[in-house]
């Protein structure tokens, strides 16, 4: 199967400005990331806080102005457009926002708020009860929520809300931006279950961005691991969990709870410190961090490519001895 992309992104690069008037400089949020989104696929976007997941969902949602690069959603480039052209864009590609419970008015009916995408882009004579009520089954809850409040929700049924705000206007693309963050782990099962079951029945495309490597596992078609502004390993999730090739994938796998006592020991610890974006480090970014780093990560950046890594794991074999510290 080789159907278009929905989404292409290409190089994309978003530089933050730093410092006062005389000591003005830029830092990269995104440092340069390409990846396609196909319909019906989920992709993930994975990393600890602060590795650009929002920055760059924002670009591509045109809420944050790129440095370069390219963004071509269903065929057309829609990079640097205005606010008044990113609007029709924004029907078929909605966002779920990082902040479920915050980005909900306080003072709208969930019925106001599930249908108001109908009335900011148009509601083309449909009935917004019947359409309220249509989504909110799609979202499995029951009619009567329409006239609750955000307080009165649990945090899985505000999540439900959002989803179901958000696949108001049928769109293309989904952008979920942490859509599992504090939610109990069985809600968090049910959140990512829903979103899952929509995809297939409404035919989506999804992003989803978390930075929780576990959540992604059983959703997400392919996953791209952020760090720094930069992918150091995408790929198939299902072969990056099975064998991840960078030891970055590896540490944040090993960061959760492993259920299997034989694999206890297999855990990775990494050293808190993440470099700041204002002086990142030389050769490979992740060589201060690396447990196996070798003389030549310090000095130069590892190969372009699936996996930004100049000594990749290997699945099977014991990873070398770290030689930069010794
Ligand atoms: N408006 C801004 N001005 C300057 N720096 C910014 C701005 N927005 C984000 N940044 C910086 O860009 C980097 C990426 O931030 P971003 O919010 O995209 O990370 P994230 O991966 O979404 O993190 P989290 O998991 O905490 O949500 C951070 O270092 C952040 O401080
Ligand atoms: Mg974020």
């Amino acid at each position: 199967m080789n159907t278009a992309p929905i989404l292409s992104v290409n190089d994309v690069q978003v530089s933050f400005p730093v410092g006062g008037l005389a000591t003005r400089s830029a830092i990269l949020g995104v440092a340069g990331v390409s990846f396609d989104v196909r319909p019906g696929e989920t992709f993930a976007l994975v990393g600890e806080s602060g590795s650009g997941k929002t920055t760059l969902a924002r670009a591509i949602n045109g809420l944050q102005e790129i440095s370069n690069g390219e963004i071509v959603f269903d065929g057309s480039r829609i990079d640097g457009l205005g606010k008044g052209q990113m609007k029709p864009i924004r029907k078929r590609m909605s966002m779920m926002f990082q902040d479920p419970v915050g980005s909900l008015s306080p003072r709208m009916t969930v019925g106001d708020l599930i249908t108001e995408p109908y009335r900011i882009h148009g509601a083309e004579g449909r009935n917004l009860t019947d359409e309220a009520a249509r989504l909110l089954s799609l979202v499995g809850l029951t009619a009567d929520f329409a006239s609750r409040y955000p307080h009165q929700l649990s945090g899985g049924q505000a999540r439900r809300v959002g989803v179901a705000r958000a696949i108001a206007l049928d769109p293309a693309l989904i952008i979920a931006d942490e859509p599992t963050a504090g939610l109990d782990v069985s809600v968090q099962g049910e959140v990512l279950n829903l979103l899952n079951e929509l995809r297939e029945r409404l035919g989506l495309a999804m992003v989803i961005i978390t930075h929780n490597l576990h959540v992604v596992h059983h959703v997400a078609d392919r996953t791209a691991v952020m760090y720094l502004g930069r992918f150091v390993e995408v790929g198939e999730t299902e072969a990056m969990f099975a064998a991840p090739r960078h030891p970055y994938t590896a540490a944040l796998l090993s960061a959760n709870p492993e259920p299997d006592p034989d694999k206890a020991h297999d855990r990775i610890t990494l050293p808190a410190e993440v470099p700041s974006l204002l002086s990142r480090p030389s050769g490979c970014e992740f060589h201060t961090r690396c447990p196996w780093a070798q003389p030549l990560c310090a000095q130069t950046p590892p190969p372009s490519g699936d996996v930004a890594c100049h000594f990749p794991l290997v699945p099977g074999a014991k990873p070398p001895v770290s030689k930069a510290t010794a």
